[in-house]
């Protein structure tokens, strides 16, 4: 059976069962700026697992099917085996109260045995840990479906999310099958989500994060496209199936991966630069360009043609330029390595992304300071920072999760000014730390008690009603039209993004050019409470705020 016809079957299976096919959405995450990028079908569902009746507002049903575009850069290394994609397809259904456990398992059990005809090596489920018991309902519903099945029991692998800085997470049930060469694959994660985590996976499993069980069950299954493929085609690696060209070597296949991964995050709107997911996106073309010795044109090409029809891949020509960039330097750069190694002068003057320094260092068995290059890349931001403050507004000290949401009290504290105190009222500056808010406005006399105490209410009012916060990149003409705050005297590029915090039907509480990081939903701020008001100039005021 052919990729394009997989794909189909599992969302007709899943329309035919009553579900809702809705598009992947893109992999450059709009509002959740915790994660660089896509990286689980039920990331764009998120609020849905906490308020399920906008499920029926937004798409008429409980129940939705899709198949999401994903880049997971964790498992960067083991990219090139049997079965680990920097970029892969995620097949999923989801339902936000409209099912449970037993209808997850048995469609999975039937997509699986039915429809695909193929043979489960094994199932697992959550072994209980906390104040999570053991999902001993999923063990039972397995084994009254299938009494010959193997169900073993597992761990914190089987307990899932959240995904960014919080969110719904919980047991799941994972379905393996065998390649060509025998070994089990996992394929299929089936994800009970029946928590909300205040804080993040990382937080969650050092006991800083607390699970509050949701009100409704919802569900979250999410199946690797390739791998599937890979069984079904009765091959023993992702890239014999019709999906990828037979690549042999670990090279090849990196190569291949990472420039799929590249076309698909460019056509998705990310570019190659020295931060967040542009940073990303320059690594993996570079580290590309370092294991080929022929240029990636007709890679390119080959794999924008074997998604013809299904995404319309353009890497506008991106990948080329990077390409010819790195190569001017690459040469040059490995001999100053083999010199030495400096890794702040391999990254500022020969563009080494520092973890392929690292990754050079380790083949030749070489230790480097990363603490040092850590300091001199601090050192050597601070400098270059003022250059681009402009679309990153104000200097954000780092990205922290106070940081971050406090970047979003600060948009709603402007826009919740300039209904107070009249439009006038401009941005001419921002601080943002850990601990507090700052911003600097255009105002020409000392704000009333009363004018302060309605800004507040204004904005935790805003926060009650769980705005969500959406990311848009549009022309600039565009953005001015929209009337999107500008800081006063910034410079911007012909692209820029832009902010908004919106409720569900669209109405916009607050729009800004901004660069982010922002949270995803207006619901986590907590209390907002300004701290201090005084003048910094003539017709500048300025604002200290905190979140509690
Ligand atoms: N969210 C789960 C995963 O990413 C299942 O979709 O594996």
């Amino acid at each position: 059976m052919k990729s394009d016809e997989i794909r189909e079957r599992f969302l007709k299976f899943f329309e035919a069962r009553g579900h809702k096919i809705l598009p992947s959405s893109s992999l450059v995450p709009q509002g959740d700026i915790s994660v660089l990028f896509t990286t689980a079908g039920m990331q764009q569902f998120k609020p849905y697992y906490l308020a399920p009746d906008n499920a029926i507002k937004d798409f008429g049903t409980k129940n939705v099917t899709t198949v999401q575009k994903c880049v997971r850069t964790g498992d960067i290394d083991e990219v090139g085996d049997a079965t680990h994609l920097s970029f892969f397809e995620m097949l999923g259904n989801f339902s936000f109260g409209g099912y449970g456990r037993r209808e997850a398992i048995t469609y999975a059990y039937d997509f699986i045995t039915k429809e695909m005809n193929l043979k489960i090596s094994y199932v697992t489920y959550y072994k209980g840990e906390g104040v999570v018991p053991a999902d001993i309902e999923s063990k039972n519903i397995w084994a009254e479906i299938d009494p010959s099945l193997d169900i073993r029991e597992d761990g914190a692998d089987v307990f899932w999310g959240p995904t960014g800085l919080n969110g719904p997470c919980g047991p799941t049930s994972e379905i393996y099958c065998k390649n060509a060469d025998g070994a089990d694959v996992e394929i299929w994660n089936i994800v009970f989500n029946e928590y909300f985590c205040d804080g993040s996976r990382e937080k969650l499993d050092k006991g800083e994060a607390t699970l509050k069980k949701l009100d409704v069950l919802g569900i979250d299954t999410g199946m690797g496209m390739e791998r599937l493929v890979t069984i079904v085609q009765g091959k023993k690696t992702v890239y014999d199936t019709d999906l990828f060209d037979n690549e042999k070597t670990r090279e090849e296949r990196i190569i291949a991966d990472h420039v799929r991964s590249a076309i698909f995050m460019i056509t998705d709107g990310a570019r190659p630069a020295n931060t967040g997911a542009g940073y990303v996106l320059r690594r993996l073309i570079r580290r590309a360009v370092r294991f080929s010795n022929q240029p990636l044109d007709k890679i390119i090409n080959d794999i924008q043609n074997k998604y013809k029809g299904i995404y319309n891949l353009d890497d506008k020509g991106e990948i080329a330029k990077e390409e010819k960039k790195f190569q001017e330097t690459l040469e040059k750069g490995l001999k100053e390595f083999e010199k030495g190694i400096d890794p702040f002068i391999l990254a500022t003057t020969y563009g080494f992304p520092i973890e392929l320094t690292l990754e050079l260092a380790n083949e030749k068995g070489k230790t480097i300071d990363l603490e040092d290059f850590n300091k001199k890349m601090a050192e050597h931001q601070k400098l270059s920072q003022t250059a681009s403050a402009g679309m990153f507004k104000g200097g954000l000290a780092n990205h922290n999760e106070n940081t971050i949401k406090l970047h979003t009290a600060h948009h709603l504290l402007l826009a919740a000014l300039q209904e107070v105190l009249g439009k006038s009222v401009k941005q001419r500056g921002s601080n943002i730390t850990e601990e507090r808010l700052r911003i600097d406005f255009m105002f020409e006399r000392k704000m009333t008690d009363e004018e302060k105490k309605k800004v507040e209410d204004i904005v935790n009012s805003k926060i009650e009603a769980g705005l969500d916060v959406i990311h848009r990149e549009m022309p600039l003409a565009e953005a001015e039209k929209l009337g999107a705050e500008m800081e006063f005297g910034a410079k911007y590029p012909e692209i820029v993004s832009v902010y908004t915090i919106e409720d569900k039907n669209g109405n916009q509480f607050s729009k800004e050019f901004c660069g982010g990081p922002h949270v995803e939903n207006t619901k986590i701020l907590g209390q907002f409470k300004i701290q201090k008001e005084e003048a910094v100039a003539q017709g500048v005021r300025r604002i200290k705020a905190i979140l509690v």
